[in-house]
């Protein structure tokens, strides 16, 4: 029996973690691999999820659009973070994280054989989704600063093309992309009938004075631009399961079948998590950022103590995605760089062909002091196989 999924490749860190495990000692391995934040919920939040837990409510289906209180709770956030003004009973639904969102748009969105453009390096899983509904993605490299080119991007669109399909701030490049080539880009979307499909996953992530742009706050736009937004890094609730959809009343319509049919609702203990995060814990998550921040400024010190590497310093995220000079196989050497020093990175060759050369280092989920080891480690391990 053969499978529609056998021309998608694995997950790529699914496979490079058990390859990990392999021959890793649980207490010395250094995971700068999977995109994990270091902070978890606040526990004034948690706190209140506990007496919402226990109303029987809390253990049934909510609506398929998500909680009203919810919606309306995270319109209001919406609109004083983004910027974007949404109807929370028409423009907004909960999903059961970000990944989730971008399937059902996938599934809401192609039909087989049409295209979605979106700058390389690239997240793989949004790759992924398209293909497993038939689409094909056109992959248009971002510049030396990892911005995307607007020109380029025009040149890639055909009568095939459905949508492009944007990442900031980016992983894995930890790039904030700059408002005015996201508006050039809103503009094609506007000329050429295309949606717009904004992954603000790490929107609160933007450092060192950049400020995160949402296409969606464009009014003349709002009827090309689907939002997806996630509760998993900002807000450090990866394994809880929940992001939200922004987008336009027909679309979301439409989307409201594909959820019913994958998830019929968000989690709901996940939903009221969010919720009291929204209602309580705002200023300790700002603080976490801050948190972020620190670690960043202390990455790229110690990253500079690295000749081989030709590294951008990007503004976003908690991704590093330095160059290494005279890298021809990412993976190779990230499998080198694990037997030798118990530390593990990423290949860039997993972002797509720009990323080949490229290793990702995800410092989320370290304390300072496990950056400052990591980099003693990698410092050591390029000087002597330079
Ligand atoms: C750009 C981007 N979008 C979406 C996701 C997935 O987020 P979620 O945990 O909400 O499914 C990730 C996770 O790494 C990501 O990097």
């Amino acid at each position: 029996m053969r499978f529609r999924t056998e021309k998608i490749m694995p997950p790529p860190i699914v496979k490079l973690i058990e390859e990990a495990r392999r021959f890793i000692g649980a207490s010395e391995f250094l995971n700068l691999g999977q995109g994990l934040p270091g902070h978890i919920p606040p526990t004034i939040s948690l706190q209140g999820l506990q007496e919402r837990l226990t109303h029987p409510s809390a253990h049934l289906y909510t609506p398929d659009k998500g909680l009203l209180e919810l919606r309306e709770e995270l319109a209001l956030y919406i609109r004083q973070q983004l910027n974007n003004y949404v109807n929370p009973e028409t423009e907004l639904m909960i999903t059961a994280g970000g990944n989730n969102a971008f399937a059902g748009i996938a599934l809401t969105l192609f039909e087989p054989g049409q295209t979605v453009i979106m700058p390389s390096p690239f997240y793989f899983n949004s790759v992924m989704a398209i293909r497993l509904v038939g689409g094909n993605v056109k992959m248009i490299p971002v510049d030396e600063t990892f911005q995307p080119d607007p020109d380029l991007i025009e040149a890639a669109i055909d009568d095939r093309t459905r949508a492009i399909f944007l990442v900031s701030p980016n992983n894995p490049t930890g790039a904030v992309y700059e408002k005015e080539r996201v508006d050039k880009i809103l503009d094609l979307c506007l000329e050429n009938e295309l949606y717009l499909i904004s992954d603000e996953t790490y929107a609160r992530m933007a450092f060192e004075g950049s400020m995160h742009y949402s296409p969606r706050s464009r009014r003349d736009a709002q009827n090309h631009v689907i939002t997806i937004g996630s509760f998993s890094k900002d807000f450090g609730m990866s394994g809880w399961r929940i992001g939200y959809i922004t987008g336009p009343e027909d679309f979301m319509e439409e989307y409201l079948k594909v959820q019913d049919t994958m998830t019929i609702c968000a989690p709901t203990p996940s939903q009221l998590l969010a919720l009291e995060i929204l209602k309580t814990g705002l200023d300790v998550i700002d603080s976490e950022m801050e948190g972020v921040a620190n670690l960043r400024e202390l990455a790229y010190l110690r990253a500079k103590e690295i000749d081989q590497w030709d590294l951008t310093r990007t503004k976003g995220t908690f991704y590093l995605f330095p160059k290494v000079r005279g890298c021809k196989d990412s993976r190779k050497l990230v499998l080198d760089i694990l037997r030798g020093t118990k530390t593990l990175v990423l290949p860039g060759s997993v972002f797509g062909e720009a990323g080949e050369g490229h290793i990702r280092l995800s410092i989320g989920p370290l304390t300072p002091e496990a950056v400052d080891e990591a980099f003693d480690r990698l410092t050591k391990y390029f000087a002597t196989n330079s």
